[in-house]
């Protein structure tokens, strides 16, 4: 495992972290014992870094953080999210009374004292142009609740306001081979801010790992079957929003591109680990085969720059219509 630097944060993450969304909730039933080992998996593959989120079933991704850190003496940095517990989201939700409960609930369910960093959870855009918001998170800096934060941001042009905040350390944004509009001008400018870049959906919610196929169903309680169509949060979050049918194209392309001995998900990885601007991409797993097959990503040598280019052209061809211009 290869690691990088955290913006400003001096921490060194692993390229290849862990996203821990699918072991909390909304896709299918993942046991315990699954996601431990999930967990634990992604430790003996070098992972120091988790992202997670007070919501991610209700408290249950950050508990089974928590048992982990138990159960393991290497230094493990937590990044959590808060906001999704507001029935709508409004600027007004995100009180200084809010905001302190909320991070209350995630240092009790991950029992620590401190949070490593809290990320805003994709709130109103009209939020970045708030700074009174910062402040109230500068504040629980200060007292100690938190120790860096940062955001998560659905569209390009948040991510773009959101780091004009001097002290937002990390942005999390959807890239992977079906999105590529935040390496345009958001990572140059991230870069000369030294803020840190998660890379979240990097598997296009399982699309990228090249096993789906036109019939593949999902459980009721996975969001690849209740937000296909945006039904419960932004269709983004749902395969990248890219229909399925048009996605499942694009994936055989891809295939063509595939060095000897690599996996569809290691190339899907390895393509975003070639953006120096990115910090970690943070693939869920579901279960330790997968962790380990993610991680090894890292240890993949780099893309010619024939095959980037033949990603670009699959991506303007055949998916940046659908998604280029909206996120
Ligand atoms: N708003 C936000 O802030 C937000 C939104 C979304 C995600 N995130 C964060 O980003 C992380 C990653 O995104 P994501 O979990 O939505 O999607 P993803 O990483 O693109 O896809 C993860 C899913 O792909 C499948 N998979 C993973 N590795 C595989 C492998 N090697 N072989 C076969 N299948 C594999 C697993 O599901 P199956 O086995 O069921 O196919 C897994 O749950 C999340 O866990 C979360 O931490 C944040």
């Amino acid at each position: 495992m290869r690691y990088r630097p955290l913006g400003r944060t001096g921490w060194m993450v692993s390229e290849i972290s862990f996203g821990a969304w699918a072991i909390g909730g909304a896709w299918g039933q993942v046991s315990e014992k699954d996601a431990l080992g999930a967990l634990h998996q992604a430790v003996d593959s070098g992972v120091n870094f988790i992202d997670t989120a007070d919501v991610y079933g209700n408290g249950r991704s950050e508990r089974l953080i928590a048992d982990l850190k138990k159960e393991r003496k290497e230094e493990i940095i937590v990044a959590t999210k808060a906001g999704r517990r507001l029935p709508r989201q409004t600027i007004e939700g995100y009180s200084r009374e809010n905001l302190s409960a909320w991070i209350d609930d995630s240092l009790r369910n991950l029992a620590t004292d401190t949070l490593d960093l809290l990320q805003l959870h994709c709130p109103p855009t009209e939020l970045y142009s708030r700074p009174e918001v910062f402040a109230i998170l500068d504040d629980f800096v200060q007292a100690g609740k938190i120790r860096y934060y940062g955001v998560s941001v659905e569209k390009v042009e948040e991510a773009l306001q959101a780091i004009e905040h001097p002290n937002v350390q990390t942005v999390q944004i959807i890239f992977n081979c079906f999105r590529q509009r935040p390496a345009d001008i958001f990572f140059a400018k991230a870069k000369q801010k030294q803020v840190g870049i998660l890379a979240r959906v990097p598997l296009a919610s399982g699309l990228l790992t090249g096993k789906l196929r036109p019939d593949s169903t999902f459980a009721a309680d996975d969001h690849r079957n209740f937000n296909r169509h945006g039904e419960a949060f932004d269709v983004g979050e749902t395969f990248s929003g890219v229909d399925f049918s048009v996605g499942l194209e694009a994936v055989e392309e891809v295939r063509r591109l595939l060095p000897a001995r690599v996996s569809m998900s290691q190339f899907a990885l390895r393509w975003i680990l070639m953006f120096d601007a990115v910090s970690c991409a943070i693939p869920g797993g579901k279960r330790p085969e997968q962790v380990a097959e993610n991680c090894r990503a890292s240890d993949l040598p780099p893309l010619t720059s024939e095959t980037m280019a033949e990603v670009e052209r699959i991506y303007k061809q055949k998916i940046g219509p659908q998604v280029h211009h909206r996120w």
